[in-house]
């Protein structure tokens, strides 16, 4: 199988942003795709600020930096991405607009077969994605980072029903070049990450919402308790309520079981429009 020299990736929001980075980092050209420009402008400056912060505290030679960002491509030009030989897709948790990517990515690597076409979604199912791709179903895979991309370490690798677990190898051995630590999991509603964290986000909130702790005590509780570097409601705050709100949904339908709905105050904070750091304020104010 060819080596990997160009790595496409498609949404430069905070998930894309890092991802072309840490692809940067470790020597793979990156072609960043989006079509919001101001969105491209924005993981730029991000990158050199994470990049010259990195030398500043010695983890990073300057010469290294600059290499690095030089290899960044930022792009508004979907029809850029056929210079890739493999694809991350990084952009909203929609079902639909992921489905028409993919069968617009399988038409574009039609008679490139050694191109796999990753997907970094959260919760939605590989195999649906996989299916939208046609002939190219087996070279669809989960490629799943956490956030903040370059310091978190793991990639889930997920395993749609059609994948080939020659690009799920090659998925791990990318992961690892990338500086990641790749762990497999099969495609199931929420994978393993979600499925665990999700409901453990949606009890924090019923455990506030009846009374058991306000959150400030209810985070203390799991932070300095079960050494959790962020309590649950802060996490949300961080991943955004209405991610969690979705993704507990995607549990719901996808396990056929009500346990897993989105708890009734996180969905009123939602309404509410208070989704956290994203909009300043979630379960906790962050507009000071
Ligand atoms: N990008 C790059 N680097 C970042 C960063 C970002 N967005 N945010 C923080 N960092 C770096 C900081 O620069 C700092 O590095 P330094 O040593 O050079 O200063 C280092 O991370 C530590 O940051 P801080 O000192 O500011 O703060 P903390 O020590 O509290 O760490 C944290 C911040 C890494 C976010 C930590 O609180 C943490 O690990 N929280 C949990 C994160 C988590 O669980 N993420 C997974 C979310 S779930 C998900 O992504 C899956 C999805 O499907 C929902």
């Amino acid at each position: 199988m060819s080596t990997v020299n160009t790595l496409g990736v498609i949404g430069a929001g905070q998930m894309g942003g890092g991802i072309a980075q840490i692809a940067a980092t470790a020597g793979i050209n990156a072609i960043l795709f989006d079509a919001h420009t101001p969105q491209l402008g924005k993981a730029k400056a991000l990158h050199e600020k994470l990049m010259a912060r990195a030398v500043e505290k010695g983890r990073m030679e300057q010469a290294d930096a600059d290499a690095a960002l030089k290899r960044i491509d930022y792009n508004e030009s979907f029809d850029a991405l056929s210079g890739a030989d493999w694809i991350v897709e990084a952009i909203i948790e929609d079902r639909d607009v992921k489905v028409d990517l993919f069968g617009r990515l399988a038409a574009m690597f039609a008679d490139r077969q050694d191109v796999v076409l990753a997907s970094n979604t959260s919760s939605i199912s590989i195999t649906e994605i996989a299916a939208a791709a046609g002939d190219a179903a087996h070279r669809v895979v989960g490629m799943h980072f956490f956030n903040p991309v370059p310091v978190m370490k793991l990639v889930e690798v997920i395993k749609g029903l059609q994948t080939d677990q020659s690009v799920v190898d090659r998925t791990i051995a990318l992961s690892e070049r990338m500086g990641k630590t790749p762990l497999a999991a099969n495609d199931r509603p929420g994978f393993v990450s979600n499925r665990i964290l999700m409901p453990m986000i949606n009890e924090a909130f019923y455990a506030w919402m009846e009374g058991v702790a306000e959150p400030e005590a209810l985070d203390g509780i799991m932070t300095l308790g079960m050494n959790h570097p962020m309590g649950p409601l802060r996490l949300a705050d961080f991943i955004g309520l209405d991610t969690c709100a979705h993704i507990m949904n995607v549990l719901a339908d996808g396990l056929h079981s009500e346990r897993y709905r989105p708890c009734p105050l996180l969905e009123q904070l939602v309404a509410a429009g208070r989704l956290g750091n994203k909009t300043g304020h979630g379960v906790f104010d962050y507009s000071k």
